[in-house]
């Protein structure tokens, strides 16, 4: 980019360059970028302006009520449907839109995936919840044209054992990737460290489906692996806002398409699978969550 000092940032916040993305841009530059690793510069148009972290975030509050509401309505006997519904009033009321809501032909609002069912689950009438399921709703709203994207997992009554340690192993696992990403270091952090937790307890991570770049658009760059090696992809600056949302599979990682309705993932050996995820912010020091 050949942007002059004084002139206007391309970040289209007003500001003159050098006082804006000059420097992160020139340490960006300053990288000696490892190609057999996979090494690039994030492009420009995935690094968000103040305003726009500022409209994620409140696009997040919303989100996260979402997922609130869900806690005192999941018990044994409600069908999906009615969640679906509770989510979508939700949204609506707030002034907000259900991001999945017809995104590429989606039926409904959120997301419902019941134990082998890996992400994607259609919400029914016709599926009940019962005593001892572990469940994901998985709930992306739109406010004022900004998208923040969630989802956590709900126990049905009592699980088995085998059951509630997926669902804690999951959950650590999105943690772990979270810890891992960190300005100035690279996108392969956050998979290796999704992944090791995962094997150290038997379980596998899904490599078909990731973590995505978010906030002016659903599913923005990068994509996020939930496995692989540190030290190798996008690198990570401030300003990137990404999702964090692996797929923890009891037993093996292979997954498969309902052929019928085209859209749920369930696990290929019919294991059980947990899912968490979160839209986090890429700080100078860290990052921050928005929406969770
Ligand atoms: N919310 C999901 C994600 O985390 C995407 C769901 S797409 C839908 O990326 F069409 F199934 F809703
Ligand atoms: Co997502
Ligand atoms: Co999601």
């Amino acid at each position: 980019m050949s942007t002059n000092r004084n002139d206007v940032c391309w970040c289209g916040s007003g500001k003159k360059y050098k006082k804006c993305h000059m420097a992160m841009d020139e340490r960006i530059d300053s990288i000696k970028y490892d190609v057999y690793r996979g090494q690039v510069p994030p492009p420009h148009d995935i690094i968000k302006t103040a305003a726009d972290i500022e409209g994620i975030r409140k696009s997040g509050v919303i989100n996260d009520g979402v997922l609130d509401l869900m806690e005192s309505l999941v018990k044994p006997g409600i069908d999906t449907e009615s969640l679906n519904q509770a989510a979508h009033e939700y949204i609506v009321s707030h002034g907000a839109i259900p991001a999945c809501l017809n995104y590429e032909g989606f039926p409904k609002s959120v997301c419902i995936s019941i134990n082998e069912v890996v992400c994607h689950g259609i919400p029914s009438k016709d599926t009940i919840l019962k005593e001892g399921d572990i469940v994901n709703v998985d709930t992306t709203t739109i406010l004022d044209g900004y998208y923040a994207d969630a989802s956590r997992m709900y126990i049905v009554g009592e699980a088995s054992k085998e059951a509630r340690d997926l669902v804690r192993v999951a959950k650590e696992c999105m943690e772990l990737g979270i810890e891992a990403a960190r300005p100035w270091h690279f996108l392969g952090d956050i998979g290796a460290a999704v992944d090791a937790h995962a094997k150290k307890h038997g379980y596998s991570i899904v490599t078909a489906l990731g973590g995505h770049g978010v906030g002016n658009d659903f599913h923005e760059e990068p994509f996020v692996p939930h496995v692989g090696e540190t030290d190798t992809g996008m690198l990570l600056v401030p300003g990137m806002v990404l999702t964090v949302e692996p797929m923890v599979n009891a037993g093996k990682y292979k997954v498969v398409t309902d052929k019928k309705d085209g859209w749920t993932v369930r696990t290929r050996d019919g294991s059980l699978s947990a899912q968490w995820e979160k839209t986090i912010l890429i700080t100078e020091t860290g990052t921050e969550v928005l929406s969770s």
